[in-house]
């Protein structure tokens, strides 16, 4: 065992744990941080993805003393109680079916609009390719990254939002 030093979610934390243990047990158990997931513990399905300095990575398979810089997860994607725009663009679209997958899906697609703000349907798909759902929502999850990226442009111009926009048609209604 030994210290190790985790910056998670804009918050130092010193862990005393055995280096070699998977990030992802350190930030579930000893950080209490339930948004990413366990699934198949071999990197292969993305759900228990984290960002590390903006970086998509999967915590499965990452040792905790691998884990320098900025380390994000699914609870730090919201803002001083503002949600990400990629998580209302999931509840806008109802992405999510039995939900066990988006923890991946939405740090993945966290880190595909850094990178790129408005990104073809072709760029959607190769960045999500390898972020598996079994419930096969990968359409929805399309149209929601599409919508977020919408949004983050209008946002960014001034503009209302499709959200904004369907809040006040439904309060004239
Ligand atoms: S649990 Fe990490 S990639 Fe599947
Ligand atoms: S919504 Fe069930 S695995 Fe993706």
């Amino acid at each position: 065992m030994s210290i190790v030093t985790l910056n998670v979610n804009g918050t130092t934390h010193e862990v005393d744990v055995d280096p070699s243990t998977p990030l992802l047990y350190v930030l579930r158990n000893d950080l209490g941080l339930k948004g990413p997931r366990f699934g198949c513990g071999l990197g292969q399905c993305g759900t228990c993805t984290v960002l590390i300095d903006g970086v998509a990575m999967r915590s499965c398979v990452m040792r905790t003393s691998q884990a320098r810089g900025e380390i994000t997860t699914l609870e730090g994607l919201s803002k001083n109680g503002n949600l990400d725009p990629l998580q209302q663009a999931w509840i806008d679209e109802q992405v999510p079916q039995c939900g066990f997958c988006h923890n991946g899906q939405l740090l993945n697609a966290r880190a595909l609009l850094d990178r790129n703000p408005d990104p073809s349907d072709a760029e959607i798909r190769e960045a999500m390719d390898g972020t598996l759902c079994r419930c096969m929502t990968y359409y929805r999850i399309q149209a929601a990254i599409k919508r977020a990226a919408r949004s983050t442009m209008a946002a960014a111009q001034g503009s209302p939002t499709e959200s904004t926009e369907a809040q006040v048609k439904g309060a004239a209604e």
